[in-house]
C-alpha cells in the first residue's frame, strides 16, 4: 500500500538539495549542493516528507498532485536577505546623473540618495506602499525569491518608520512570500537633524528602538517566532563606528539581532564590531581587509556581498567574496533592492554577477542564495534547502541542469514556484 501525501515532484534529472543538516556552509562545503540526480521530493502540508531517488518515492507514496519534472532540475526558493522593498518614489533622475558622471557619495552629500526616497515615503500611505511593494514582490517571487527580509529605513522618524513596520507586517500577511522584518531607523541622518547626528542616534535609541521593539512583541512576526532585526549604515554621511556600535547594542538590548550595512566604500571598523555583538550577518564588505575577512571567518556572521550594488554603480571593483570563500567565511548573497544603489529584483541576476565578478561557481553562488541566506535571515533550521522536515519551498527550473541559474543572465530561470507546498504557477 502507497501512502497519500500532497505533493510528489519526480523524476528530476537535479534534486539540487542543499542539504545542510543544523549549519550553514563555508569553505569548500560551499561546492557541494547535495545533488541527486533522479531524484523525487514527497510534500506534506506546508512540509517535506521525503528526498530521494525518484524510483523508490515513486514506489512508496502516490499524490494528490504529481508533478513529472523530467528535463527539469529542482532547486530550493531563493531568498533574499538583505533588502529594501518597501519605499516610495523612485530615483530615475540619479540614475541618469551617475551615467554623465556623479558618484553615489556625491548625490548622497548633496541631499539626494536616501534622503530623497525618505520625502517619498513619508508622503506615501500605508495603502501606497503596500500596493508598489506587492508589485515588486510579485517579479521577485516570480524569479524564485520565496523569503524576503524587509528593512525600514525611509521613514526617519518615529512615526514613519512604524509606518514601514506596518506595512511589512501587512506584506507578510497578504504575500505568498515569506518575510522578515528588520528595523533600520539608523539609515541615514535625516535632514531635521543635520546639524545634531548625535540627537538624532539619541532619538534612534531613545526612542525608535523602545517602539519598533514594542511593535514587534504585537505583531504576528512574534507570534510566529519570526525574528526582528537591528540595522545600521556604518559609512561616511551616515553613522560612525562609535554611533554603530551603540544603535546595535540598543537593537540587541531590546530583543533583535544585529545586521550592519559597511565597508560600502570605507573600511573603518564596522567588520569588528559586528563580530564582536555577533551581529547574524554583515553586508556590502566592498573595502573589507584581509585582517577583516579573517575576522569575519573566524566568525558565525555571515558575510553577504551585494553585487548588484557595483554593477549597478557600473564601478570597477567588487567586494572579495572569493576571498572569503577561501578564507572559511559564510557567504550569502542578496539583491540588496533599494530605488538608488541597486534597483534590482533578481536573485538569478546576482549569482550571476557573483560568477563573473567574484568568482563565485555556480553551486557556492546557489549554497549563498539558499541554505547560507536562510541563516542570514535567522531561518536555516526552517527552510532553504530540500530536507525533511523543512518548509517546502521549490522552484522547478526551467532547464534540466542548474548551472544555467547563472551561467545565462537577464533571464527568469524559474517555471514552477512551490511556496510552503502549495503550487503557485
Ligand atoms: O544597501 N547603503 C545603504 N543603503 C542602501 C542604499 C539605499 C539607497 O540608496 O536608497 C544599500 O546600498
Ligand atoms: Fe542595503
Amino acid at each position: 500500500m502507497k501512502t497519500v501525501i500532497d505533493l510528489l515532484i519526480h523524476n528530476t534529472p537535479q534534486l539540487v538539495t542543499c542539504a545542510a543538516p543544523n549549519s550553514p556552509k563555508r569553505g569548500n562545503d560551499m561546492q557541494d549542493v547535495g545533488l541527486i540526480e533522479n531524484g523525487a521530493v514527497a510534500v506534506v502540508g506546508e512540509k517535506i516528507l521525503a528526498v530521494g531517488d525518484s524510483n523508490d518515492l515513486l514506489s512508496r507514496y502516490t499524490a494528490r498532485q504529481q508533478i513529472d519534472a523530467s528535463g527539469k532540475a529542482v532547486c530550493p526558493g531563493f531568498v533574499d536577505p538583505h533588502t529594501h522593498v518597501v519605499f516610495g518614489g523612485d530615483r530615475a533622475h540619479e540614475f541618469e546623473m551617475r551615467i554623465q558622471g556623479a558618484s553615489y557619495v556625491e548625490i548622497m552629500a548633496a541631499g539626494g540618495g536616501i534622503v530623497s526616497t525618505m520625502r517619498h515615503t513619508r508622503d506615501a500611505s500605508v495603502a501606497e506602499l503596500v500596493a508598489s511593494a506587492t508589485r515588486r514582490l510579485d517579479e521577485m517571487l516570480a524569479l524564485g525569491s520565496t523569503t524576503v527580509e524587509i528593512k525600514t529605513g525611509y521613514g526617519l522618524d518615529l512615526k514613519s518608520e512604524l509606518k514601514m513596520l506596518q506595512v511589512i507586517e501587512k506584506l507578510d500577511q497578504s504575500h505568498p512570500c515569506d518575510i522578515l522584518p528588520t528595523f533600520l531607523g539608523a539609515h541615514t541622518v535625516p535632514p531635521e537633524y543635520k546639524d545634531d547626528p548625535e540627537g538624532y542616534v539619541d532619538l534612534v535609541i531613545n526612542d525608535m528602538i523602545p517602539a519598533a521593539a514594542a511593535w514587534y512583541q504585537d505583531s504576528h512576526f512574534a507570534a510566529n517566532e519570526a525574528p526582528l532585526f537591528i540595522d545600521v549604515f556604518c559609512e561616511d554621511h551616515a553613522f560612525d563606528v562609535n554611533q554603530s556600535r551603540r544603535i546595535l547594542q540598543a537593537g540587541i538590548d531590546a530583543g533583535m539581532r544585529a545586521k550592519i550595512h559597511t565597508d560600502q566604500f570605507n573600511s573603518f571598523g564596522g567588520v569588528a564590531t559586528a563580530v564582536a555583538l555577533n551581529a547574524i550577518s554583515a553586508d556590502h564588505l566592498d573595502f573589507s581587509s584581509s585582517a577583516e575577512i579573517e575576522i569575519l571567518a573566524e566568525s558565525d556572521t555571515i558575510a553577504t556581498p551585494l553585487p548588484a550594488v557595483n554593477f549597478n554603480l557600473g564601478v570597477d571593483y567588487y567586494a572579495d567574496a572569493r576571498q572569503m570563500i577561501d578564507a572559511g567565511a559564510i557567504v550569502a548573497l542578496s539583491t540588496d533592492i533599494n530605488p538608488g544603489s541597486a534597483p534590482c529584483l533578481s536573485m538569478p541576476l546576482v549569482m550571476a554577477i557573483a560568477c563573473r565578478f567574484q568568482k563565485l561557481l555556480s553551486a557556492e553562488a546557489l549554497n549563498a542564495s539558499t541554505i547560507n541566506a536562510a541563516h542570514a535571515i535567522g531561518l536555516g533550521q526552517r527552510l532553504g534547502s530540500i530536507e525533511i522536515g523543512k518548509q517546502a519551498d521549490l522552484l522547478i527550473l526551467k532547464e534540466a541542469d542548474y548551472h544555467h541559474i547563472a551561467y545565462f543572465f537577464g533571464h527568469n530561470p524559474v517555471e514552477t514556484i512551490i511556496k510552503r507546498g502549495r503550487v503557485l504557477s
